[in-house]
């Protein structure tokens, strides 16, 4: 456990570039991997998750190296995986492990599949039922969950698979899986999530397509079988992480901050879209396109903020940015509602329990329902002082420090090591703008 303090600061001013984006980053190696030929990929983020996912495909057989910054994937075409002679340990990393699953379901070998405290207690039935109808078949942990083995399929079949709730992560496992088996994979999710995946399939070569169907949902299909062929990829810097900095200039007075070379994929975005509508300043600069993703620089001037009403619809565009806007929403006039959260009861940590007990022990009033939160902000700065539980959840931890940097007084999380999966330099960075982050010291 690594204790951590973030005591107010004065205004952040600066700039600063955040690291890869962490889905871009996992699905560059995979499909690196999945490729004939090398890929390169640059701007991967190196951090706790993404090395897992390197060290995994590792042992399925791929060459994965680090030159300079660059890394270099010498892949083994769609289907040519070897099985591992040892437990694929994902660490914290659920996307890593979900995809990496779906990769694996339609290979002719046994993989089995562990991680940390937390993504033993993450749920994989969501995965499970669509890689069985592929052909896979499991061996889990009561309640479906890691450590796991998969049996995969020795013949492959391509699927449709209406998905029950919107999730990039269950989207990209049936995608992965797809591609080898013969014939068209179809997945319609309720309601459009990150198409990464799609993306990059598309860059390195597959036949896919997608459709917006009348009722809202979306329509995926790929043709299985393709011939990938290694590419360049240029990871765009993840706007997941830029959340921390953006929220952080918004709400700390005076502050006045520039984020570069972040991506602002349209299915990402939401939280830029919840905090304009809270009255902050941001201007996209310098829009551009990058490995396939629409990359601008962000910058953003702090502002007073007012309470909104974020729509369940908004969830998927912003699915891993409630924890930082909760800090938003602290520090706000009136009542922030965030509708449709369900989903996080299931992330690293139960994030609506660990958001509403944080807000609680720095002085913020919440309620919070099943898959709800009410947050009545202190139109300034809150009280702080609180001592946060961070549930191997480096989204909280990251949050709650954001948070302390506008409160009157000091917050502090039990442990800052799980940053580390995502976000390595997250306190040096911020204290480059300005912030006052460090260990906790005892007392
Ligand atoms: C991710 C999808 C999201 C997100 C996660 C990364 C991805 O999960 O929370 O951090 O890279 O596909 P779900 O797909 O389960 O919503």
């Amino acid at each position: 456990m690594q204790p951590m303090t973030s005591r107010p600061a004065g205004a952040l001013n600066g700039r600063c570039t955040v690291p890869g984006d962490k889905s871009i980053s996992h699905r560059a190696l995979m499909l690196g991997a999945s490729a004939v030929g090398q890929t390169t990929v640059h701007g991967l983020l190196e951090a706790e998750d993404v090395l897992s996912t390197a060290t995994a495909l590792r042992h399925l057989g791929a060459d994965i190296t680090c030159r300079e910054g660059v890394w270099v994937i010498e892949g083994r075409g769609v289907g040519g995986l070897r099985e591992p002679d040892q437990v694929l340990d994902l660490g914290n990393a659920g996307t890593g492990a979900r995809l990496l699953i779906g990769l694996v379901a339609s290979h002719p070998f046994t993989t089995f599949f562990t991680g940390d405290a937390s993504l033993r207690g993450r749920p994989m039935r969501r995965i499970i039922a669509p890689l069985q109808r592929m052909g896979a078949t499991f061996c889990t942990r009561s309640g479906e969950r890691l450590p796991l083995a998969v049996n995969g399929s020795q013949q492959p079949l391509p699927i449709s698979y209406t998905l029950p709730v919107a999730s990039a992560q269950v989207k990209s496992a049936i995608l992965l899986c797809a591609l080898n088996a013969p014939g068209e994979t179809t997945v319609v999710e309720p309601l459009p999530s990150r198409d990464h995946s799609e993306r990059l399939l598309r860059h390195f070569g597959a036949t896919i397509s997608t459709e917006d169907l009348a009722d809202g949902s979306r329509r995926i299909s790929l043709v299985g079988e393709p011939e990938l062929t290694g590419r360049r990829i240029d990871v765009p810097a993840d706007i997941s992480s830029a959340a921390f900095p953006l929220v952080a200039a918004a709400i700390v007075p005076g502050s006045s901050v520039q984020i570069c070379g972040v991506g602002i994929n349209p299915l990402r975005t939401g939280l830029l879209t919840s905090l304009s509508e809270m009255g902050a300043s941001i201007r996209l600069d310098h829009q551009r396109e990058a490995g396939g993703e629409p990359v601008a620089d962000l910058a953003i001037d702090a502002q007073p903020l007012r309470g909104i009403t974020v729509p369940a619809e908004r969830v998927p565009a912003m699915v891993d940015e409630f924890p930082v806007l909760a800090a938003a929403a602290a520090c706000a006039t009136g009542v922030t509602r965030m509708l449709g959260l369900g989903e996080l009861r299931v992330k690293e940590s139960d994030r609506l329990a660990a958001v509403a007990a944080g807000l609680n022990a720095c002085g913020v009033a919440v309620d919070m329902g099943d898959d709800w939160l009410a947050i009545t902000g202190c139109g300034g700065p809150p009280p702080g002082g609180g001592h946060v539980a961070v549930h191997l959840d480096h989204r909280i931890a990251m949050a709650f420090l954001t948070l302390g940097m506008a409160s009157r007084a000091a917050v502090s999380v039990d442990d800052g090591a799980p940053i580390a999966t995502s976000f390595p330099d997250f306190a040096a960075l911020m204290n480059g703008l300005g912030a006052q982050i460090g260990p906790r010291v005892a007392g």
